[in-house]
């Protein structure tokens, strides 16, 4: 986005820089992909130095409930010196219809980034245009691009390197579906997504990225994870769907993650999960809860990521 924010370097005095947004993870860069995973391995190494967002707050607002993201986002901004302001759409006035084009400006006169959880993703983008100050998409109905930071994070951590990795995606073509597709679009692995008919991703999403990369989309759960290093699921009806619940249990019935299709996968191959799952529907106890399951490490490494992300957005350098 195009405007001017002071940043405060501690030692180096104000500079003035272009603020950045993180609405999707082309945001970033394929180098800032990068850098934003080694500061997130240092820093869970505890290998970053000091608290490189003293005196900063993020306001982080959400219309959706949440664990991770609300968790690792507050405790984060603590860890790195800062501060988390947590907004319930419930409590403020945007929820009383106040437009985000206010709010942004307002929040922009007091804290120094806003984490937005959200339905529609147009909202987030209005929000990040009259943001004076970094905004970072906590998931919206078509991106989760957090989650994926973590995603892509725990696969490093299990491989070396996401080069040569085959991830296999089983379900919905949701948010997660589509971040995935974005990942593979700006890294260039390759992704194979099974999805029943009428429940694919995005198809701009997905015409970009098999421009990019290596994009297959079949409705044959086998031949999607065939192989694969990364066999990665998500709920059958996403927050805000509760309505659609039947007729999505009719829908994706089969699209369940065992371990018979498992067995299927690279011997080495890890079970991700962005959480909540749902046991019995996308995913059997047996997988979620066994050896090649990654779901708490990928948990874990939400609050990594995203300080990572936050040291990358609000200014802080080692
Ligand atoms: N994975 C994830 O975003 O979890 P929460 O909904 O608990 O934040
Ligand atoms: N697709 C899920 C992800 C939850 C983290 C949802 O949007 O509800």
């Amino acid at each position: 986005m195009a405007a001017t924010v002071i940043l405060t370097y501690k030692g180096r005095g104000r500079i003035k820089m272009k603020k950045r947004d993180y609405l999707e993870v082309g945001d970033l860069s394929t180098t800032g992909v990068e850098r934003v995973l080694d500061i997130a391995t240092r820093l869970k190494a505890d290998d970053y130095p000091g608290a490189p967002l003293e005196g900063q707050t993020l306001g982080m607002i959400f219309t959706k409930s949440s664990t991770r993201t609300r968790v690792s986002f507050e405790v984060g901004m603590h860890q790195l010196g800062g501060h988390a302001v947590f907004l319930s759409s419930r409590d403020i006035q945007l929820g009383r219809g106040e437009p985000i084009k206010d709010t942004a400006r307002v929040l922009s006169r007091y804290v120094h980034g806003i984490m937005i959880r959200t339905f529609d993703h147009e909202d987030v983008r209005q929000l990040a245009t009259f943001a004076s100050i970094p905004v970072i998409n906590g998931l919206t109905d078509m991106l989760h691009p957090c989650q994926v930071l973590s995603d892509l994070m725990t696969v490093q951590e299990n491989f070396g390197t996401l080069e040569g990795r085959v991830v296999a995606w089983v379900g919905d073509g949701n948010n997660m579906a589509n971040s995935w597709l974005n990942a593979a679009a700006l890294l260039g692995f390759e992704l194979r997504l099974a999805c029943p008919e009428g429940y694919e991703p995005n198809r701009e999403i997905f015409e970009r990225a098999t421009r990019a990369t290596a994009v297959t989309i079949t409705e044959d759960l086998e031949e999607a994870v065939r192989g694969a290093h990364v066999v990665n699921t998500d709920v059958w009806a996403s927050m805000g769907q509760e309505a659609e619940v039947d007729a999505r249990e009719l829908a994706f019935k089969g699209y369940t993650v065992d371990a018979e299709l498992m067995s299927l996968a690279a011997d080495d191959a890890i079970f991700l999960h962005c959480l909540p799952a749902h046991r019995g529907e996308e995913v059997t106890e047996e997988v979620i809860e066994g050896p090649q399951s990654r779901v708490f490490d990928q948990a874990e490494n939400r609050l990594h990521a995203q300080k990572a992300l936050l040291v990358e957005l609000m200014g802080g350098r080692g």
